[in-house]
């Protein structure tokens, strides 16, 4: 299965990659992962990418792709992949396309605006696996502590409350638009068009697994 999971900054699509990976045994491909672990390594893109990142923009189109496009060429992607947060603009889409990347779904999660801020602003990860908790509706087994390694969680930068709400105007006016480019896509319905579905991303972390579970077998 190829999948690109959808939606705004924290809709929970990190939260509910990691199930989605597990049920059809994929790698989960999150451009966000990538871009903090080159910062955090302070490679030359890395020191590049961190004032961006943390001003809540967006990096530039052909550094993410290119770096999706190698990412995609390692063995563990032969049985498929999930792409966590890219693409995010239109060019992004395309490169995608002119690349001739199988895409067999796209999954939209949608959560309203006003709900963003709140899990966003109790969000904490633990940075070398990518899993993420809630203080409130997610918490670890042990305040601070992932539940697997027991190594401490973090805070992102970028999970400000004025820079989440930078960040949901880029999505709203750079991503968005994606949604309605994919379902147009689906229209035209030729060899190797993606299907294009969508849940909302409200109610608990286990509610919304089932409805993905259910999208993408339909
Ligand atoms: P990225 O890391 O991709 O961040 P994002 O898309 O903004 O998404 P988030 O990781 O913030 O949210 P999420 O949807 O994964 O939510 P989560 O599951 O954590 O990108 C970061 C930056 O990198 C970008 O701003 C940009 O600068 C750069 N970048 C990345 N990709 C790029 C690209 N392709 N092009 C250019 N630049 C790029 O959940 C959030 C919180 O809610 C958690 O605490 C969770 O526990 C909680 N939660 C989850 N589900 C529920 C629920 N059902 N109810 C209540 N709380 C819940």
């Amino acid at each position: 299965m190829r999948i690109i999971l959808l939606g705004a900054p924290g809709a929970g699509k990190g939260t509910q990659a990691a199930f989605i990976c597990d049920m059809f045994s994929i790698p989960k491909i999150s451009t966000g992962d990538m871009l903090r672990q080159a910062v955090a390594d302070q490679t030359p893109l890395g020191k590049k990418m961190a004032s961006i990142m943390n001003a809540g923009q967006l990096v530039p189109d052909d550094m993410v792709v290119a770096m999706v496009i190698q990412r995609l060429g390692q063995s563990d992607c032969r049985n498929g992949y999930l792409l966590d947060g890219f693409p995010r603009t239109l060019s992004q889409a395309e490169a995608l396309l002119a690349a001739n990347i199988p895409i067999d779904c796209v999954l939209e999660i949608r959560v309203p605006d006003e709900d963003i801020i709140q899990r966003l602003s109790g969000r904490w990860i633990h940075p070398a696996s990518g899993r993420v908790y809630h203080v409130v509706f997610n918490p670890p087994l042990q305040l601070g502590k992932d539940d697997i390694t027991g190594e401490p969680l973090i805070q992102r930068e970028d999970d400000r409350e004025e820079t989440v709400l930078k960040r949901l105007k880029v999505y709203h006016q750079q991503t968005q638009p994606l949604i309605e480019w994919y379902q147009q896509l689906e229209k035209t319905a030729g060899p190797g068009v993606p299907k294009f579905r969508k849940v909302l991303g409200l109610g608990t972390v286990q509610e919304i697994r089932d409805s993905i579970a259910l999208a993408l077998q339909a």
